[in-house]
């Protein structure tokens, strides 16, 4: 068990004794009453005092600019990173036993998961070093001598997701700490504890008030901050509704930054010639790497009618070859589900779909046993179901046949979100003529392949109501900062 009784806060791990969330895994345990959830510890449920108090201690840090962290130079900040980077790898087991417990993500994905915020972050430090070197040279032009920096931007409250606790949570922070902000960090709900064997190294790696943490209900400790007009950028990666809840608190606005990751309903169009073992096989990885947990997972796929029963065929058979199991088993590829009401909303979409004319193609498809719930795959998808448009997030596969291929393209123009497509096809006349009129809609467009945030040097956005701002490793120290024009005259 892991009762996390602190919490970081300028410059101190603070005891407490006040009233703590219990945290259950989604690897569930038999008991009289059926299969049940495992305890596997608690958090301090802080309340708006402490959350204020953590802003005021990040506001102190900053100090309009002129505290130590944001006037360091950007070699003495990367030292700090990269001792605690040091720190971070040391807790590696730790961090990984969490991640699995914690949100049911396999070991190796695990793994993966920490090994790539470790990579983001050297990245991240090789690419600041080149930004600072660039920042150092001037520039004359019409008779002005300019020197350009790049400037922090002050307090940034970040909220990462239970998908990607750490990496996405990191992928945010780590570069609005090294470019000289300072931290209101709250974990999320699902994925909260795993944090907790790093705030020691935060601690010791950083001046005090550079990273706070916040704990608690998001309903109850966020407005207050929001409320208060202090913070300056809002980083959050969730939902397009809490995203825009929150701004509306801001009294300024115009003021915040914004820099968001939100819904997607990622499509992936199959075309008559497309190559089916290639196809399925990313089609598989698209829709349920983590159990179609990721906002880039392809939540829709239009499959040209000629083919389409050969494809469902297919992708049954490839999904009745998949493992599932406890995360810690070995090559296992379906996990248990962290949010408890998930099953039941999946369930909810699948009848919602048959009574509108469609039903579940593959054996087993949306059967349930605890925290597991077995992919299904549903054909064919109309405009009346939920799963036309609701993000489903979670191991359910909508199929819709076309004869057009106009059908997937309206399908996405009139789509609220814009991240990403996938195409699948063998004629590259025509995946050519395809790709203008989709990367007006989207922000990535993936030929043959399925969508995906990485590799992290890759800009991650989206359009309409998927993104706010870009993140990747460059674009992440941007976004984090603001480029300042230092110019004096030529005598
Ligand atoms: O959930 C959204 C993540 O950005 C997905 O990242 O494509 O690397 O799995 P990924």
């Amino acid at each position: 068990l892991v009762n996390q009784k602190e919490y970081l806060v300028n410059g101190e791990l603070r005891r407490w004794d006040g009233p703590t969330s219990e945290v259950y895994s989604p690897v569930c345990i038999r008991s009289a009453e059926g299969l049940k959830r495992t305890l596997i510890g608690s958090y301090p449920i802080a309340t708006e005092k402490e959350a204020l108090e953590a802003l005021e201690a990040a506001e102190q840090a900053f100090n309009h600019g002129r505290g130590e962290w944001p006037t360091m130079s950007v070699a003495e900040r990367i030292a700090c990173m990269e001792k605690f980077t040091a720190r971070m790898i040391e807790k590696k087991q730790e961090v990984v036993s969490l991640l699995m417990w914690e949100i049911g993500k396999s070991q190796a994905d695990s793994i993966k998961e920490f090994d790539r915020t470790v990579e983001y972050i050297y990245d991240t430090i090789d690419c600041l070093k080149d930004i600072d070197r660039a920042s150092s040279r001037f520039k004359i032009e019409q008779g002005i001598i300019g020197q350009i920096r790049r400037s922090p931007l002050g307090v940034v409250l970040c909220m990462g997701p239970f998908n990607y606790p750490l990496n996405e949570t990191y992928t945010t922070l780590i570069p609005a700490i090294l470019m000289g902000n300072t931290i209101l960090f709250k974990p999320p709900k699902h994925g909260s504890l795993l944090h907790y064997p790093m705030l020691e190294a935060f601690r010791d790696c950083f001046p005090k008030g550079v990273v706070n943490t916040i704990y608690g209900r998001g309903s109850s400790v966020v407005p207050a901050l929001m409320e208060s007009g202090r913070i300056n950028v809002l980083t959050l990666i969730g939902s397009s509704r809490v995203a825009n809840d929150l701004k509306k608190m801001h009294p300024k606005v115009n003021r915040l930054r914004a820099v968001l990751g939100l819904d997607a309903k990622n499509a992936a169009i199959v075309l008559k010639n497309a190559d089916l073992d290639l196809t399925v096989k990313e089609c598989i990885l698209g829709t349920l790497s983590f159990n179609g947990q990721r906002c880039t997972a392809i939540k829709m796929i239009f499959v040209h009618r000629s083919i389409a029963p050969v494809f469902l065929e297919r992708l049954s058979d490839a999904i009745s070859k998949m493992k599932y199991g406890m995360p810690w088993e070995k090559g296992v590829n379906l996990t248990p589900l962290p949010e408890p009401n998930k099953p039941a909303y999946l369930t909810e979409c699948i009848e919602d779909a048959k009574a509108h004319g469609a039903s579940v193609v593959n054996e087993h498809g949306g059967a349930q046993a605890g925290s597991f719930f077995y992919p299904a795959v549903v054909y064919p998808v109309n405009r009346n179901m939920k799963l036309y448009r609701e993000e489903q997030f979670g191991p359910i596969i909508p199929v819709i046949p076309f004869d057009d291929i106009e059908e997937p393209i309206d399908y996405i123009i009139e789509s609220d979100h814009g991240q990403q497509v996938s195409i699948f096809g063998t004629n590259t006349d025509q995946i050519a003529n395809l790709i203008d009129p989709l990367v007006n809609q989207v922000s990535r467009v993936n030929i043959n392949a399925q969508c995906q945030r990485g590799p992290d040097v890759f800009p991650f956005t989206g359009r309409k109501d998927s993104a706010e701002g870009t993140l990747s490793v460059e674009d992440a120290l941007r976004s984090f900062s603001i480029r300042t024009l230092v110019a004096t005259k030529e005598t």
